[in-house]
């Protein structure tokens, strides 16, 4: 079977709409594989950082980018050997990566990795450009958005329930900003494609969306 004939679900929006969530209990409930694109992202601020470059250079970035060995398995992460899960998910590596995936040579860099993960039986994809960019010939793309305030409410609560202190208004701010930086980078900004179903998930159960999503998926693939 060719590539192009392995089932792709693509599942963009902004940060804390909820897609990781999503994305990774619809590849369950299907037996897909899963790519957390962000993460990849996170890794490359991380690492960059660590190293002391400038974020903002594309080529020392880009070279960052193409040579790291990451391992994925379920939620753990590991780069060149070191389990870097919980680092990458601080707010310290969100900014970090929210500024390399501004530069396009980085975005290039990861490209064959992430489309890598399309294996049999199938990928859910998560992130920002998984239906414009790196998938555009997904079967099923969902745009999933939700409130600022909502979203910045949901990370609030995963923060202070692993016990690390936060702040509302600190985090609606940055919310807002990551907001900003993905939609109005020249490379891959964040938008909804013509062919993807947006769905608002403001005050919406995520058992529900993770239903609905299945039930989008069921319906397209009847019609083929
Ligand atoms: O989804 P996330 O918060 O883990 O993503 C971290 C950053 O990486 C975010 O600022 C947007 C960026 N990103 C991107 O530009 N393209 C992707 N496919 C995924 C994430």
């Amino acid at each position: 079977m060719s590539v192009s004939a392995i089932p792709v679900i693509a599942i963009d929006g902004p940060s804390a709409s909820g897609k990781g969530t999503i994305a990774a209990a619809v590849a369950q409930r299907l037996g897909f594989h899963y790519l957390d694109s962000g993460a990849l992202y996170r890794i490359v601020g991380l690492v960059a950082g660590e190293r002391r470059i400038n974020l903002d250079n594309d080529l020392e970035v880009s070279r960052i980018a193409l040579n790291l060995n990451i391992k994925f398995n379920g939620e753990d992460v590991w780069v060149d050997g070191r389990e870097v899960s919980g680092l990458i998910r601080g707010e310290v590596a969100g900014a970090a990566a929210s500024r390399v995936a501004a530069l396009p040579g980085v975005r290039a860099a990861l490209m064959t990795l992430q489309r890598n993960f399309r294996q049999q039986p199938g990928l859910v994809a998560d992130g920002r450009d998984m239906g414009s960019v790196v998938f555009p010939d997904a079967g099923l793309k969902i745009y999933l958005t939700a409130t600022p305030e909502e979203r910045a409410q949901r990370r609030y609560k995963q923060l202070i329930s692993k016990g690390v202190d936060a702040s509302m208004a600190a985090l609606l701010q940055d919310i807002c900003d990551r907001d900003h930086r993905d939609s109005n980078r020249a490379a891959a900004p964040l938008l909804k494609c013509s062919d993807a179903i947006e769905f608002d998930t403001t005050g919406i159960p995520v058992q529900s969306v993770v239903a609905k999503v299945l039930q989008l998926y069921q319906d397209r693939q009847k019609e083929q």
